[in-house]
Formats: C-alpha cells, sequence, structure tokens
C-alpha cells in the first residue's frame, strides 16, 4: 500500500530510442495497445503519483513523440537526447532540463504499456521510507535473458547492476532482473550523473551504474520486488506488442466481469481501456468495444461487433454490426449487418436493421428503418418507418444534402428520396417513389406510372427460349381454366396498400 503521493517528486521517461526491431514508420511507444499508446498508458500510471514535475526525454522520431506527448499531458517538460548514448545519459539530458531539484526522482520507460500507477506509488513510498539513495524496481523471471541482472552480496544486499553483455557466466544465471524502473534521492543523483563512465560493451553511459557508485559512497541501496513482473516489461517488437496487447486486454476483460459484466467469450472480447460499462452488460462473442465506448445497462452487444467511440443506451441490442461515433438510444435494436458510420443517432426504442447503411442520421425515437437501405444526411422523425431497400441520394456529384421524414411518416419499399427534400409528418409514398418534391403532411406522392402488361410480350419477343415455353404453357393452362372460373380484373392501380414493408 502507499502512503499517499511524496511531497517532492519528479518522474522521468525515457522515449529516446529508436524501437528499429518494430520495423515501423511509426515510432515504438505510439503504437496503440487496447485503444492509448504505450507512451498514454506510461503517462496515465505517473500521472496518478501525482509528481510534481514530469520529464520526457525524447530523440529518436521526436517530431512524432513531442506533439502526442503535449496532446496527452501538457504539463510534461519535454528533454530532446540528440544521440542516444545511453540511459545514464538519457537522464542527464533530463536533470539538465529541469535544474536543480530535491526529493525523489523516479525513472521509468515509455514502452511498459502494463504499468500502473498503485505500483509505481508503492516503489516510491518504499524507497522514501527506506531512505534509499538508489532503489530498484526488480522482478524475479523465468527467462532473464537481456535484462541487467540485481547482484547481490552472501547478506543479500545489493551491490550493483550488471548489463547482459557484460555479466559474467555465473551473473548470467541471476534470475533478479532490473525491470529498469528505479529510484533515487535527487541529491545523489545530481552528483553521480557527471560520474558515469562509457566503458562497457555497449559503449553507453549505463544509468544502472549508479548502484554500484552509491554502494561505493557507503549509501544505502535496495531493491523492491514486484510480484507482476508483466507491469515492467517492455515492447521491442510486434510478436510482444501482440502478447502484451492480449494479457492487457485479458486484464480489462477480468476486471469488467468481476465488476458486473457478462462477458460470453473472453478470449474474443476486446475492450480498449477508455470504455465504460454499466452493469449488467451482456458482451457476446467476437465483439470489439473500442475507443471512448459506452455502454449501458443491460445492453447486449455481439456476437461479432465493433463499436468505436459509440455510446448504447440501456436495454439496447446490437448485433452484428460496425459502428463508429454512434449514439444508439436506449431500448433500440440494431442489426444484424449493419453499419453505423458518424453521426448516426438512432432514438430510444429505433431500429436499424439488417444490411443498413447509416451516416449523419438522426432516426427519431421509434423510428425504424428495417431493411437493404443507404440513410445518409438525413433525420427521419419519431415513429417513422422507412420501406427495404430506401436510397437516401444525398450526393449530386458536387454537394451532400440532407432529406427530412416528417414524424409517423410511412414510405414504402424501393424509394430513393433525392435530397435535399422534405416529406412531411405523416405523409406517405408509393412502392418505387422517386422522391424529388417536397411533400406536404399527410400527402401521399407517387412517381411512377400506372403500370401497363404487353399482353404475350414473352412469346413473340422471347420466342424458343425457356422463358417463352414457360410463358406458353402458363398461358395455355389458364385459357382452360378461364372457361370454368370468372377471372377477378381489376388490376391494382394505386401504388399503396402492399407497396410498404414493416418489421
Ligand atoms: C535497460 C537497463 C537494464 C534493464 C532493462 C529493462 C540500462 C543500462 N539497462 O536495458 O538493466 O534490465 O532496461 O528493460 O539502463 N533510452 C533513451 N536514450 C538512450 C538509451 C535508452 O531514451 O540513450 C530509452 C529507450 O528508449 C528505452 C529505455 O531507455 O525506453 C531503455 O533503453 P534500452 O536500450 O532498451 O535498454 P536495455 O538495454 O533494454
Ligand atoms: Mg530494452
Amino acid at each position: 500500500m502507499s502512503s499517499g503521493p511524496p511531497h517532492d517528486l519528479t518522474v522521468i521517461v525515457l522515449a529516446a530510442g529508436g524501437g528499429t526491431r518494430m520495423r515501423s514508420k511509426t515510432m515504438k511507444v505510439l503504437h496503440p495497445i487496447c485503444g492509448r499508446s504505450m507512451i498514454g498508458h506510461v503517462l496515465n500510471a505517473v500521472r496518478a503519483m501525482e509528481p510534481q514535475r514530469v520529464v520526457a526525454v525524447v530523440g529518436n522520431q521526436r517530431e512524432q513523440v513531442a506533439p502526442h506527448i503535449l496532446e496527452l499531458a501538457p504539463e510534461v517538460a519535454l528533454a530532446v537526447q540528440e544521440t542516444q548514448s545511453g540511459t545514464g545519459h538519457a537522464v542527464r539530458v533530463a536533470m539538465e532540463t529541469v535544474g536543480s531539484i530535491t526529493g525523489t526522482v523516479v525513472v521509468a520507460y515509455g514502452d511498459t504499456p502494463l504499468l500502473r500507477g498503485e505500483s509505481l506509488r508503492a516503489f516510491a513510498a518504499e524507497h522514501e521510507a527506506a531512505q534509499r539513495a538508489v532503489s530498484i524496481l526488480s522482478g524475479v523471471v523465468d527467462e532473464p535473458f537481456g535484462y541487467g541482472r540485481v547482484v547481490r552480496n552472501d547478506e543479500g544486499d545489493v551491490e550493483a547492476i550488471v548489463e547482459e553483455k557484460d555479466a559474467s557466466d555465473d551473473q548470467r544465471t541471476i534470475r533478479e532482473i532490473n525491470s529498469g524502473i528505479l529510484a533515487f534521492d535527487a541529491a545523489f543523483l545530481i552528483e553521480a550523473l557527471p560520474r558515469l563512465s562509457n566503458d562497457n560493451a555497449n559503449g553507453e553511459y549505463y544509468l544502472t551504474d549508479t548502484v554500484q557508485l552509491a554502494r561505493d559512497a557507503g549509501l544505502t541501496v535496495g531493491a523492491f520486488a514486484i510480484d507482476d513482473v508483466v507491469q515492467t516489461e517492455g515492447v521491442n517488437d510486434r510478436v510482444q506488442l501482440a502478447a502484451l496487447g492480449r494479457e492487457l486486454n485479458a486484464r480489462i476483460v477480468t476486471g469488467w466481469m468481476r465488476s458486473g459484466i457478462t462477458v460470453m467469450d473472453p478470449a474474443t472480447t476486446w475492450i480498449d481501456a477508455d470504455v465504460v460499462l454499466a452493469q449488467d452488460v451482456t458482451i457476446l462473442p467476437g465483439t470489439q468495444l473500442l475507443g471512448a465506448t459506452v455502454v449501458g445497462e443491460d445492453a447486449v452487444i455481439g456476437p461479432d461487433s465493433t463499436l468505436k467511440d459509440c455510446e448504447v443506451g440501456a436495454g439496447a441490442r446490437v448485433v452484428r454490426t460496425h459502428a463508429e461515433l454512434a449514439v444508439i438510444g436506449d431500448e433500440a435494436n440494431v442489426g444484424p449487418f449493419s453499419y453505423l458510420r458518424p453521426g448516426t443517432k438512432l432514438g430510444r426504442g429505433g431500429k436499424i436493421g439488417g444490411f443498413v447503411e447509416t451516416k449523419n442520421a438522426v432516426i427519431g425515437e421509434g423510428a425504424k428503418v428495417p431493411h437493404l437501405s443507404y440513410v445518409g444526411d438525413a433525420e427521419i422523425g419519431e415513429g417513422a418507418n422507412i420501406g427495404a431497400g430506401t436510397i437516401f441520394a444525398n450526393y449530386d456529384g458536387v454537394a451532400k444534402h440532407r432529406t427530412t421524414i416528417g414524424r409517423h411518416a410511412r414510405t414504402a419499399s424501393n424509394n430513393t428520396f433525392v435530397a435535399p427534400v422534405e416529406i412531411g409528418d405523416g405523409a406517405a409514398t408509393g412502392a418505387g417513389t422517386v422522391v424529388r418534391r417536397d411533400v406536404p403532411a399527410g400527402a401521399l406522392a407517387v412517381s411512377s406510372g400506372p403500370q401497363r402488361n404487353l399482353e404475350g410480350w414473352a412469346e413473340s419477343k422471347r420466342a424458343g427460349t425457356a422463358q417463352a415455353q414457360a410463358a406458353a404453357a402458363a398461358r395455355a393452362g389458364a385459357t382452360s381454366a378461364e372457361s370454368h372460373a370468372s377471372q377477378d380484373d381489376d388490376p391494382e392501380v394505386g401504388p399503396s396498400g402492399s407497396g410498404g414493408t414493416e418489421s
């Protein structure tokens, strides 16, 4: 347990390294895990320590990293390390940026996305309570290869950190490693940094050599082993990026289940760090809840759905849907196979059904777009019903225009609304209508002419085909039947009646 934030604390975050093993145009610490950049996770953990100042050391690709850091945490001071001459050099550059300071200095890396604020707080508190010159956040691992090893004497006191390349065969068997996170007494650090040498296998100024310097000066050093070593693991390549991403996701999903969310298949459920879920939400397999998505009580999401930066209301049902920057009202129904693009706002109890794409569309309370439609730049009033296969033709080749559909309007199947156009409250349309002019409230709009049947067309124009044969056979049968029963000769001319669809 931490004893509250330390009084005088400076945190230095190192992020100047090249990250070449990522083989990426994007700087390593900017790669996202669970919806946040790696350095974003670290800055979050650092913020939880309530430090007096934070310094980030940038170097490689700093034109990408610096603006990103300042966007997330404008309070951070940036220090530029022109050439990456080692962690000791990087911290020296940071200390030169802040000038003379006292208290505690904690050094962390920008590429450890699972690091938690409470771990950092506990570490700093322990360091201060023990009044050490240097404290190491260490961990015991099965495969220590590549890490600096924590070398202890026969009494168990920490003597030094020895880097992999500089270690003896005996030292390489040590499984207690330096996580990289160190805490210093500021006065000691200021005095020790200029005394580091680069006389080692890497030709770098190692920050870890401060341990030996403190020991030689008779100062206290110590290591604080973290049980949950994964928190200090860094990402070097994309294999580790995926592994730590999976681990962080598993932790997030487990956390939500413990707080009252049903997750049917944690292995195929992805929840970003900033997502917020209300009690009794159910998440079905193959679902990704991304960005700043918020889901209300009792909503059921999935299977196979991706929601990014969406707001889903209480009791809503979202099935096999891809949605971004959309708002889905309480008790609303979406899917299956729906595509909600930015600016979609579905009202309470409304419906966006199968194979419907929406964009910049405000669909009122209880309004329905149940089947096979494109709804772009539209406003649909409450209780309205849009027929199957309707296209909101929002683009005239130059500019986008809006369509407005009134409250409780009933539009029939296979309509095209040529925007800008307005359909009044309680108005209706016939099947196949192309609406180019406004429809007054309560009116029925019809644009297709009366149906004409050209008798015998198939036999005369498609003679010799299977189509013509089928037609001939049917007509022969009909003729013989005609002598038994009289024909109902009242073709429906009106476009209304069964022209619409509703689910
Ligand atoms: C470092 C530690 C090692 C520890 C390991 C944990 C040293 C000498 N070694 O080794 O004991 O077990 O981390 O992962 O400290 N950086 C800069 N500028 C530089 C060099 C590095 O900003 O000039 C940054 C890197 O971007 C990275 C961090 O410091 O975030 C660590 O550097 P890296 O080269 O990965 O050190 P390791 O050899 O892994
Ligand atoms: Mg490293």
